[in-house]
């Protein structure tokens, strides 16, 4: 996401516009947060309405092309979702998200810059090369260890670098994901060791039904996960997993989405929720912890895609659920809003380095800019097919 004026000016605005209410909690948060991750911390904090995504949609809300969207619009702002830390700058973001944290709520963080980075595919090939471990781990990882220390009385829940297991579990032929393997482990590793703070959760990224949900990457992909989890001596603030990340799987639509396809006798999870239940005892099994968060932000509408593993900007979506507790499945701690609906998930410009033909495809919204970029109509068309609606 690149930071216009617009876009600063507005955060600027939006921070010393903030209700006096959230003001008065914050100054409340006078003791030191423990989180227990035997227990859903979701009961208790509410995911944070975060400064950043907040000042995109207010910048959207300006720019509606559709005048009568606006109340809708300005809804957006106060739905809690994840802020990705996306690179070294980045973590700058971190500074005006905490500071209007109140303390009823916990603050979604994904930490996402491993060496060689979405190896697979190209849209969010990150800033460190494959060989850059050290510098993940000093430039990266520890100044957001000191930022989180330094925050005692903030809650934080983080979701721990998206794709990157499940990409060394079915992606292992491909020469990028071969030359990654090693810092990924290392650095997922190295991540849960020194984030295992007392106000934090984690929760490590494990794909969907579409992808680790294939009867036969089960257990493999539960082997890895643990591998990693007893690699970093098996942090106490890991308390499961993420499923549907930046993802466009229903949570429960039964039969699932693509049952009728003719490899569906091959894959029985067929919606979010079985995945979870089957990943988790699969995880078990494994030694790691079994409970998920799942990501709902663009998930409303089905029926989109050509292929299940389309993951490219899919055209006609929706946004999903708000945040909640409220799941209904003992497995599932809360449904989230990962991916901030309205940044693009890659550019549909073909002469792009970064180009990734999953997002020329014919279910691909275009045109669309590059990954984290704000995608105005691709927002609007959130907006309008969101169920619940706004
Ligand atoms: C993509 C981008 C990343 C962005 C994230 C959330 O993965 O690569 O930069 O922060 O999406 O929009």
């Amino acid at each position: 996401m690149k930071v216009t004026q617009t876009t600063a000016a507005l955060f600027a605005a939006g921070a010393t516009a903030a209700p006096s209410a959230k003001i008065q909690s914050r100054a409340a948060c006078s003791s030191a947060v423990t989180l227990d991750a035997t227990t859903n911390v979701w009961d208790s904090y509410t995911l944070h309405p975060n400064s950043f995504y907040r000042a995109e949609v207010t910048a959207a809300v300006a720019n509606l092309s559709d005048a009568s969207l606006s109340t809708a619009a300005a809804k957006v702002a106060d739905v809690g979702s994840f802020l990705w830390l996306d690179s070294i700058a980045n973590i700058a973001k971190f500074d005006d998200a905490v500071a209007d944290l109140p303390c009823e709520n916990i603050l979604g963080l994904v930490i996402y810059d491993l060496p060689g980075r979405d190896c697979a595919a190209k849209a969010s090939n990150g800033e460190l090369a494959a060989t850059d471990i050290a510098k993940y781990k000093t430039s990266y990882i520890d100044p957001i260890v000191a930022k989180i220390k330094a925050n005692p009385n903030s809650a934080f829940a983080l979701l721990i670098e998206p794709d990157s297991l499940p990409n060394l579990v079915t992606n292992s032929d491909l020469a990028t994901c071969q030359a990654a393997a090693s810092a990924y482990e290392t650095g997922v590793a190295y991540a849960l060791t020194n984030l295992n703070l007392p106000n934090v959760v984690m929760y490590v990224d494990a794909g969907h039904g579409g992808w680790l949900g294939w009867d036969a990457n089960l257990a493999p992909g539960a082997a890895e996960l643990a591998k990693v989890y007893k690699a970093a001596g098996s942090p106490a603030q890991v308390r499961g997993f993420a499923t549907n990340i930046a993802g466009w799987n229903s949570f429960d639509q039964t039969p699932g989405e693509f049952s009728g396809t003719s490899d569906a006798q091959y894959n029985s999870c067929q919606n979010e929720k079985t995945y979870i239940s089957k990943f988790s005892a699969a995880l078990s099994s494994a030694g790691f912890p079994t409970h998920a968060i799942t990501d709902t932000g663009r998930n409303a509408v089905t029926g989109l895609r050509l292929e299940w593993g389309d993951w490219c900007n899919v055209n006609g979506a929706g946004f999903g659920v708000r945040p909640t507790s409220d799941t209904g499945d003992e497995l599932t701690d809360a449904f989230v809003w990962g991916k901030p609906g309205g940044e693009s998930d890659g550019t549909s410009d073909t002469t792009a380095t970064r180009y990734d033909s999953f997002c020329g495809k014919d279910d691909a919204y275009k045109p669309s800019p590059e990954a984290g970029a704000w995608n105005q109509p691709y927002f609007e068309m959130l907006l309008k097919n969101a169920n619940p609606a706004f």
